[in-house]
């Protein structure tokens, strides 16, 4: 029998009762007027997301895949283009390439697990149309390399911001390095909707028209269609509940990243490593992910004593049975496919209490010997 549950991975439950009188006064402010799409509350969370993220504009939508996808269409990116992005994310970000018509041509990742700078221009071809960096965990990806490259190159930057609400590059908000970015409000993101939900950011006002007309039928007017769109919108409930999350944001990420120093401080590296933080890092900490020898002897051994983990990912998006088409085979992103084999993301999330914090790291330790 499996032990009884002593650290969640994830527990919304508890942030539902940590938030419950301002859940329920936003529920309450939106039903009460009967109006539920593409209302005040819309335009509100977009202007407080802009200003945080550090973009112009910002554009409420229904998760971070079709923000994704929208700003690959908004730039024009499709059948014969290539975007460079990485086997190690979540099948989204490939997904979006894909569904536009355009191919993924993957780059390995450093230690990090945020693509490898250094071996991007290797595969630049004429076709190349854009760059799309993973900031995977809530960690920038090298920006100042990629957008180097992108210029020098004339490449579009299209970052996939999913899980990248609160963190930091050299004191720049993720998402705001590129031409647009994707931001995702699932649930187990640090920003969460109650359900789907996401929002794509840029500067440019062109892009910024379009997927607003775009995620709404093309429909400049009740009665103008001025181009074939498709229903994406963030509803205004979910709108009212990012707004009032917003202003928590930070909160949530500082207790996270304090539960991540005592990760740190606790647990003996070596056969286990956690991520590193550079100086010019500020992590958001949407996941905690060690690489970790023995892996799933270790997850096992943490489940016998109560404790959650999870494997992110154990497949790499090249080696999917989705990817075969795309002509890659094992071996050839070395780092990432070691990762995958090593990858076991612990519970760090902002409800746990020091002494769980402690426990995790006693068993931890204790497996190792
Ligand atoms: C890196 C990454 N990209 C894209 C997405 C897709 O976002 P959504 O689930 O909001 O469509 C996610 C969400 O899990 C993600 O983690």
């Amino acid at each position: 029998m499996p032990a009884a549950v002593k650290v969640p991975f994830i527990d919304l439950k508890q942030r539902y009762d940590e938030e419950k009188t301002e859940l329920l006064a936003c529920v309450e402010r939106v039903v009460s007027q009967g109006h539920f799409v593409l209302t005040q509350e819309v335009n509100e969370f977009e202007a407080q997301a802009a200003k945080y993220v550090g973009v112009k504009h910002v554009i409420g939508l229904n998760s971070g895949t079709d923000a994704l996808m929208m700003a690959l269409w908004a730039y024009g990116v499709g059948k014969g283009d290539e975007v460079i992005t990485t086997p190690v994310s979540f099948v989204a970000t490939t997904g979006s390439i894909v569904h536009v018509g355009a191919k993924p041509v993957y780059v390995d990742v450093r230690d990090d697990q945020n693509i490898d700078a250094s071996k991007i221009e290797r595969a630049i071809t004429p076709r190349t149309k854009a760059i799309m960096p993973v900031h995977w965990t809530g960690r920038i990806a090298d920006m100042d390399a990629i957008m180097d490259i992108a210029r020098r190159r004339k490449l579009l930057v299209i970052e996939d911001a999913a899980q990248t609400m609160g963190a930091y590059y050299r004191g720049r908000h993720g998402g705001s390095f590129g031409q647009a970015a994707a931001f995702s409000a699932h649930p187990l993101k640090n920003l969460n909707a109650l359900g789907d939900g996401g929002f794509m950011g840029t500067n440019d006002d062109e892009v910024a028209r379009k997927v607003r007309l775009y995620r709404t039928h093309g429909l400049e007017s009740r009665d103008s269609v001025v181009m074939y769109g498709v229903n994406s919108r963030l509803d205004s409930l979910n709108a009212e509940v990012l707004k009032f999350r917003l202003g928590r944001l930070k909160s949530v990420v500082d207790r996270r990243r304090a539960n991540v120093a005592l990760y740190r401080k606790l647990v003996k590296q070596g056969p286990i490593q956690l991520p590193a933080e550079r100086e010019h890092e500020h992590s958001s900490y949407v996941m905690f992910i060690a690489q970790a020898e023995r892996r799933d002897q270790l997850k096992d051994y943490l489940a016998e004593r109560g404790i959650e983990s999870l494997v992110y990912y154990g497949t790499a998006l090249h080696l999917h049975k989705a990817a075969a088409s795309l002509g890659y085979k094992r071996g050839d992103f070395p780092v990432a496919e070691r990762q995958c084999d090593r990858v076991l993301a612990l519970p760090h999330h902002q409800h746990l209490a020091q002494d769980q914090i402690a426990y995790v790291a006693e068993a931890v330790n204790k497996f190792y010997g």
